[in-house]
């Protein structure tokens, strides 16, 4: 695993930089365990894509296994290029054994830290990636001049992910926990067979840097801290941020979060030269869940030759960082995403609908169904007016009806969405993704979201702009949007056992007046289903 993947796989031509993904198996082992990992080129974590803002770019996936696969461009904006958006059976039918697929897009007015992941069944637990956008004028904040530090959190199980994906489709309940988190693949020193895969980074004492922070554990909300040093927030899901500082981070699956780091503690003797970094879920569910620890490690450079090659000393005897919240910390959760803020400057203005044409208010939940029925579900409001936060659980309202509708926008629809949580089986945090569109946070708030007097408390001048909103546990977020770019879009929530059991939705922009508001024809090599 190499820290500071560059495009080594890119060429460039003029503005266009070109890269080739290889789906293929490779033989990886963890805690002991070896099994064959879906991969990209054998790599895992796969490579990095890294482009800079304005840039075209194209990625030839070919499939070389015998299942489907997609691959998706988690938060690029896909600007008029649905086809290339990536999610299985929503923009395209998967590409099968042995063909090949060119992803097509632009990368406009976005800047910052996202990431790729397949988008077929759970393949993303392995199938993952950096996707880096370099911006063309400079950073609004002083940026290091030091290598950026990709971090991306995943999760490794010691078994075949296929076969706790169809078990837990079989069963009905939650799926098999995974084994181990990981930071850059490697779970760390708290796993049993595990210190040898311990992510060590070497740093220079004075010096500070730019970490970007991906989660992309299937499953969990996390926690992230280092020992004796805080972290300054610069940028969310590719938009910047008002500069803050704080002791740790909470990051949801499918949300990035760039930080800056200094390295500014007294470099002691070589036990005292390794910071822990750690991380661990956010939990709020009461089924079974991974509550164990990744931990990972900055070593200060203490020798002032720099040997290139000095193979990283295994970890001293360690103890987590104090700053890292606990597993069921929903106060730290709370307080540090009420601190993100648009940077909302004359360079990077915010852009967020002052007034709505249109509010659509759904219930976010999980629910127990018997059998299929064939019927279709998903109104734009939720079917029945109940008390979502205060009702019974286990003898209320539980049958839920299967189903697939859609919803349907004019373009440039200034459409507000209330994602309101409820308590059925239990309440619980819900990362929910937009596809095709950045979102603002214009409000969020615990219990049930009242329409006459929460939208009094929005915030219409620098709400955080993002792809992907933890939904607060027992509670709602309202996110604002122009729908600005026209398509059909996934909705869905970023945990993958939840978007398996079809905690999502399909949402079309229609085309508008102009051509240069018009979906662009399909390209001719999309895959047939
Ligand atoms: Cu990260 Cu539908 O995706």
């Amino acid at each position: 695993m190499t820290a500071f993947a560059l495009p080594l796989l890119s060429s460039s031509s003029s503005n266009t930089k070109h890269f080739h993904f290889n789906v293929e198996w490779k033989s990886v082992t963890r805690l002991c365990h070896r099994k064959a990992v879906l991969t990209v080129n054998g790599e895992y974590p796969g490579p990095t894509i890294a482009v800079h803002e304005g840039d075209h770019v194209r990625v030839v996936v070919t499939n070389r296994v015998a299942a489907n696969t997609t691959i998706h461009w988690h938060g690029v904006r896909q600007v008029r290029t649905g086809w290339a958006d990536g999610p299985a059976y929503i923009t395209q039918c998967p590409i099968g054994a042995g063909k090949t697929y060119t992803y097509n897009f632009s990368v406009v007015n976005q800047r910052g830290t996202l990431w790729w992941h397949a988008h077929f069944s759970w393949q993303r637990a392995s199938v993952y990636g950096a996707f880096i956008i370099y911006p063309r004028t400079p950073f609004p904040f002083s940026a290091p001049l030091q290598p950026h530090i990709p971090l991306i959190f995943g999760e490794w199980w010691n078994g075949d992910v296929e076969v706790v994906e169809r078990e837990m489709m079989l069963h009905g309940g939650g799926p098999k926990t995974s084994d181990a988190y990981t930071i850059n693949g490697l779970p760390g020193p708290l796993y049993p067979c595990s210190t040898k895969d311990t992510f060590i980074q070497t740093v220079e004492p004075g010096k500070t840097y730019l970490l970007r922070l991906i989660n992309a554990a299937l499953n969990d909300e996390l926690f992230f801290a280092v020992a004796n040093h805080s972290l300054t927030v610069v940028e969310i899901d590719a938009a910047y941020t008002k500069p803050f500082t704080s002791p740790a981070i909470m990051i949801a699956p499918g949300q990035t979060t760039t930080v800056l780091l200094s390295a500014d503690q007294a470099p002691g003797d070589d036990s005292k030269s390794m910071f822990v970094m750690a991380a661990r879920p956010y939990l709020t569910s009461v089924f079974p869940f991974n509550n164990s620890t990744t931990v990972g490690f900055f070593k200060y450079r203490t020798s002032t030759k720099i040997q290139e090659n000095n193979p990283p000393a295994l970890p001293p005897p360690f103890t987590l960082p104090d700053n890292l919240p606990a597993l069921g910390d929903t106060p730290f959760a709370t307080q540090f995403l009420g601190s993100l803020r648009s940077l909302a400057s004359d360079d990077y203005p915010c852009n967020v609908p002052k007034t709505i044409d249109k509010r659509i208010v759904t219930t976010v939940s999980l629910n127990l169904q018997d059998c299929p029925l064939n019927q279709t579900y998903f109104p734009e409001n939720p079917p029945y007016v109940f008390n979502y936060t205060g009702v019974n659980p286990v003898t209320e309202n539980m049958s839920a009806e299967f189903g697939t509708k859609l919803f349907r926008v004019p373009f440039g629809t200034k459409l507000e969405i209330v994602l309101q949580d409820t308590n059925f089986l239990n309440p619980e945090n819900h990362p929910i993704h937009v596809h095709g569109h950045n979102f603002f946070i214009v409000g969020r708030g615990f219990g049930n979201f009242d329409v006459e007097k929460d939208p009094k408390d929005y915030n219409l001048v620098d709400p955080p702009e993002r792809n992907t909103v933890a939904v607060p546990m027992g509670g709602w977020a309202a996110i604002r949007l122009i729908t600005d770019n026209p398509g059909v879009w996934f909705v869905h929530c970023h945990l993958e056992e939840h978007t398996s059991w079809g905690l999502a939705l399909g949402f079309i922009v229609e085309n508008g007046k102009e051509p240069s508001q018009w979906l662009l024809p399909p390209p001719s090599d999309l895959p047939p289903c």
